[in-house]
């Protein structure tokens, strides 16, 4: 298990509050509702990123990749006391960002009209989201180990097709928590599990000690968190608009504590 106390230690009085995973989703905009806020979203952001971002051509890429890049921030800035402007993220070789210089994880994913995140003190965290669509099933073949297509090829219609979700984004949720991106191939190795609990049954590399959680957002999507710690909060927080734009005046779970 990945356990940075040492730093933890050092910056536990800011964090000793925070102890659980926390997942948070967001709706993106219609285009036309985007288009009304897109530069007051982007000044928000430091001015090599808001140069960056300008390079999605396709106005629902930017949203995502914006939304993304924005509620991380705010949560980041709610939680350690800073400004959304004030963090400066790395990304590992293969392409994943963290935190610099902080024991403070989180990884983001999109898919459809939502954003999601997932925050952890201290420990790695990988999250996943899908929207649920008809699929061919070859893409199990390629994809998916022996045991994981036993199972999935044994249900049929619409529960083989949420199977098929399931295995997906709990599979990209435990890559995303290790970082690795698509270098470590899909299919060696295993989740399983049924009624929301799955586990990693083998991995040819090793089988590392860690958790899964599913939580239910809407209907047509799936979304998997994995991380080395099991301290999944059961609440999935859903945040608007306004909470990017800091157009908020009330009490939120974030600053409730205050
Ligand atoms: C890049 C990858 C990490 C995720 O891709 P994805 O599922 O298309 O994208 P998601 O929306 O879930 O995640 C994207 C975010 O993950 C983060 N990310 C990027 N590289 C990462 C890595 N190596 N590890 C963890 N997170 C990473 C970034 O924050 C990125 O956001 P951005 O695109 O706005 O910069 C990688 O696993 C991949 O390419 N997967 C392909 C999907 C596939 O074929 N799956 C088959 C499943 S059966």
């Amino acid at each position: 298990m990945k356990n940075h106390s040492k730093d933890y230690l050092l910056l536990q009085n800011q964090f000793y509050r925070w102890t659980m995973i926390e997942v948070y989703a967001i709706k993106i905009l219609s285009e036309q509702e985007f288009l009304k806020v897109k530069n007051e979203l982007l000044a928000l952001l430091p001015g090599e990123l808001r140069e960056s971002m300008l390079r999605y051509r396709i106005v629902n890429v930017l949203q995502r990749s914006l939304f993304g890049e924005l509620m991380t921030r705010r949560i980041l800035a709610d939680k350690l006391k800073n400004t959304i402007d004030s963090f400066n993220f790395i990304k590992s070789e293969k392409g994943k960002p963290y935190l610099e210089k902080n024991p403070v994880y989180f990884n983001i994913s999109h898919s459809g009209e939502w954003v999601v995140a997932a925050f952890c003190n201290n420990f790695e965290v990988g999250i996943d989201i899908e929207k649920i669509k008809p699929v061919n099933f070859e893409i199990a073949e390629r994809f998916f180990s022996e045991s994981e297509k036993r199972e999935l090829f044994s249900k049929t219609g619409d529960e083989k097709l949420k199977y098929f979700f399931d295995l997906w984004t709990m599979k990209e949720s435990y890559l995303k928590l290790l970082g690795k991106g698509l270098t470590k191939p899909l299919s060696t190795f295993t989740i399983s599990g049924s009624k929301g609990q799955f586990h990693l049954f083998s991995d040819v590399d090793s089988v590392q000690d860690v958790n899964f959680r599913q939580y239910q957002l809407v209907d047509d999507y799936k979304l998997s968190v994995c991380s080395y710690s099991d301290k999944f909060d059961d609440k999935l927080m859903i945040l608007g608009i306004d909470y990017l734009i800091a157009r908020r005046f009330g009490k939120t779970k974030l600053n409730e504590d205050d």
